[in-house]
């Protein structure tokens, strides 16, 4: 999608379709019986500019648009405009009208027009949010909008939005910069989406170390990819005791980002979960659902997105992203409940149940990472189903052992919209994962399993700030959205991104 800044009077813009953005501004503290005597929401459209306010008048005013979230009501021909299309697009109550519900209204812009074969958008950009904010969340929010996950549907009509205008009033400069930028999350997101959202027999860990290695090499990163050998001579028996089981081998991946203007500390490690399917291994899965499994990769797809986004965006820190990528798979070599694996730290494990691999690939991926100079850790990955059971859907689980980095992660987190909820990390849980013959066991029982399996981790973090992101519900929507696909989400990146972004020791 082309993506371009327009600072003309918005009815001068040629396009299929402008979209604006309408708010519901009747007061909080209005009545009941006013509301109900005046009949309808206090509904305005959001610029000052006279042509589009005019050419939306009349439909405003016959109470058909109530300004709620996501409505969208599409007009032909506006009056004075030379857009083709008019697309009035509801934000909800303007109190609560933020750079996060404009970012999702850009997709809605998006996933409304493209089924109808419109190709080219202009979106005025909102008074409400400020100028850079509002160009980053359009630009971002049209670009997850763009995504569709029916890559190999043989009568795929390849629908998407080709070209989209911001029109926005500031700093041409400022906001260039804004809109370069967002573009480089927007499409870094969607690089991680088109990764996860590939099957595992196109996405085995070699073809996942591949695309890393070739999105390296395109933005100028560094990547390494090690193999069997290299795992065991790291001694790395964790992540070897998963990977044993399966005829495709495992990839250790590692990325770095070390900008010469960059201290040499802190040094942020990302550490990613790449299981490119996961069967349970002899523990093995039921058969029902069993197909989504190809997407627990996701936490390691992110971070080889976010490391795309940041080597676009070259902020002065260093990152080194870690990848731990392989299948768990049943086989007569694989891993048995019982076998005690030791990990690359000198910690051994009692492993009960095969399908609790995540965390085995996970601590030596972060033993790893600390190994090569980390100061500070993130791990995604789509650890449990019992952070799913606490969360639903909506948010993702954050645990971390070090306050300060979390009061950072939470101001990423903030500024890219996207939801994740702190969960605790008390020394009391790790009672559930004593083994009687080693170090631990690798699951904690049925209660609070989210909970026991980041204690699992924190044995592999030690003293090193970290933050372990449980994605299992959040990396793939159930469901479509009215902004997004459902499918794959490319949950983590943004966040990750303004991390990285915003990180100083
Ligand atoms: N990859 C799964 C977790 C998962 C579940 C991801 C649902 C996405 C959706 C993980 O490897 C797993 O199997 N975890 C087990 C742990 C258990 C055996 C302690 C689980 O959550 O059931
Ligand atoms: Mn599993
Ligand atoms: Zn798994």
């Amino acid at each position: 999608m082309k993506s371009t800044l327009s600072f003309s009077s918005p009815a001068e813009i040629e396009t299929e379709c402008l979209a604006v953005v309408v708010l519901d501004r009747t007061e909080n503290n209005r009545s009941e019986k006013d509301r109900t005597a005046k009949g309808k929401p206090d509904v305005r459209i959001e610029t000052s500019d006279n042509a589009v306010r005019e050419a939306a008048a009349e439909v405003i005013a016959s109470g058909e648009v109530s300004g709620k979230i996501f409505e969208a009501n599409l007009l032909h021909r506006p009056a004075n405009l030379k857009a083709k299309r008019l697309l009035l697009l509801g934000g909800g109550k303007a109190s609560s009208f933020t750079s996060s519900e404009l970012r999702k209204l850009a997709g809605v812009a998006v996933r409304f027009l493209k089924p109808k074969g419109i190709r080219s958008l202009a979106f005025l950009a909102p008074e409400a949010v400020g100028g850079a904010e509002a160009v980053e969340a359009i630009v971002e929010g049209a670009f997850v909008g763009n995504f569709d996950p029916d890559v190999y549907k043989s009568d795929r009509k390849d629908q998407a939005i080709d070209s989209l205008t911001v029109v926005a009033r500031g700093n041409q400069g400022e906001l260039q910069i804004a809109m370069h930028e967002a573009r480089a999350i927007g499409e870094s997101q969607n690089f991680t989406r088109e990764l996860v959202n590939e099957p595992s027999n196109r996405m085995t860990p070699t073809i996942l170390a591949e695309r890393a290695r070739a999105m390296a090499q395109d933005v100028g990163l560094k990547c390494e990819v090690y193999g069997v050998d290299k795992i065991k001579e790291l001694k790395m028996g964790a992540f070897w005791g998963v990977a044993q089981g399966s005829d495709e081998p495992p990839a250790l991946i590692v990325i770095r980002y070390e900008p010469a203007d960059a201290p040499a500390s802190p040094v942020l490690g990302f550490v990613g979960k790449g299981i490119t399917f996961d069967t349970g291994g002899i523990s093995i899965k039921p058969a029902d659902g069993m197909e989504k499994m190809k997407y627990d990769m996701a936490g390691g797809a992110a971070m080889i997105g976010a490391m795309r986004a940041i080597s676009l965006l070259k902020p002065k820190i260093r990152v080194i992203a870690v990848i731990c990528a392989t299948e768990n798979m049943p086989s007569g070599k694989a891993q048995k409940p019982g076998d005690v694996q030791i990990a690359m730290s000198g910690k051994s494990i009692e492993i009960i149940n095969t399908d609790a691999e995540g965390r085995l690939v996970l601590a030596d991926g972060l033993y790893y990472a600390r190994q090569l100079g980390c100061t500070h850790l993130v791990d995604a990955a789509t650890l449990t189903g019992a952070v799913v059971v606490a969360l639903g859907y909506v948010n993702a689980g954050v645990f971390a052992n070090d306050d300060k980095f979390y009061e950072r992660f939470t101001a990423a987190l903030n500024k890219a919209g996207e939801k994740f909820w702190r969960m605790p990390l008390d020394e009391d849980y790790k009672e559930s994962i004593k083994s009687n013959i080693a170090d631990m066991m690798n699951t904690g029982g049925r209660w609070g399993g989210a909970i026991t399996a980041a204690m699992f981790l924190k044995e592999f973090a030690e003293n090193t700030p970290w933050i372990h992101l449980d994605i299992a519900g959040t990396a793939w929507m159930e469901d479509n959205k009215p902004w997004i696909a459902k499918g794959p989400s490319g949950i983590a990146v943004r966040t990750l991104v303004e991390l990285a972004r915003d990180f100083t020791a």
